[in-house]
């Protein structure tokens, strides 16, 4: 093992797919409940708004799987998913206890569907 290298232990994983369509006209009320303004600007200033919505909403529950697999339990909107300049989304749990956890999150979205997969690590 090279120095600064450490094994991480899968805790859990989460798959989750819906249909863009749904996330066209959204609610105030669904997105309070559900994105954090960070999340809302981000997804405002894409032109296909919709895309973005859905892959995160998949995002989240895909995240929300990994962690019940491990144990915990977590709201959408404390499930903060931000992009690295590259445009690579990074995870964010906004609440304490969730620190020692490493999150890895892929989103992809075609026209009319969004997928995301995610998997929850704790070094060992
Ligand atoms: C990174 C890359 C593979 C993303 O492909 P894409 O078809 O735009 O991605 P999808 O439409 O399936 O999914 C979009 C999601 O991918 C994720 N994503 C974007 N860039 C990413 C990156 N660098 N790394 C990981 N995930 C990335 C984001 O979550 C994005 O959704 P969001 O903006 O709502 O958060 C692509 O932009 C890229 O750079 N490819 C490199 C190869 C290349 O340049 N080919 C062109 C010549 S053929």
């Amino acid at each position: 093992m090279s120095e600064g290298m450490r094994f991480h232990d899968i805790k859990g994983i989460g798959v989750d797919c819906v249909d863009i369509s749904r996330f066209e006209d959204l609610k105030p009320h669904f997105l309070r409940k559900v994105y954090t303004k960070k999340e809302i600007r981000y997804c405002r200033s894409k032109p296909v708004q919709a895309q973005h919505f859905a892959g995160r909403f998949a995002g989240k529950e895909s995240v929300i799987k990994a962690f019940d697999r491990a144990g915990k339990s977590v709201a959408m909107d404390k499930i903060e998913i931000l992009n690295t300049t590259s445009g690579a989304p990074v995870v964010k749990i906004l609440r304490d206890g969730f620190d020692h956890f490493r999150i890895f999150l892929s989103i992809s979205h075609s026209r009319e569907v969004a997928v995301a997969f995610c998997i929850v690590t704790c070094e060992r």
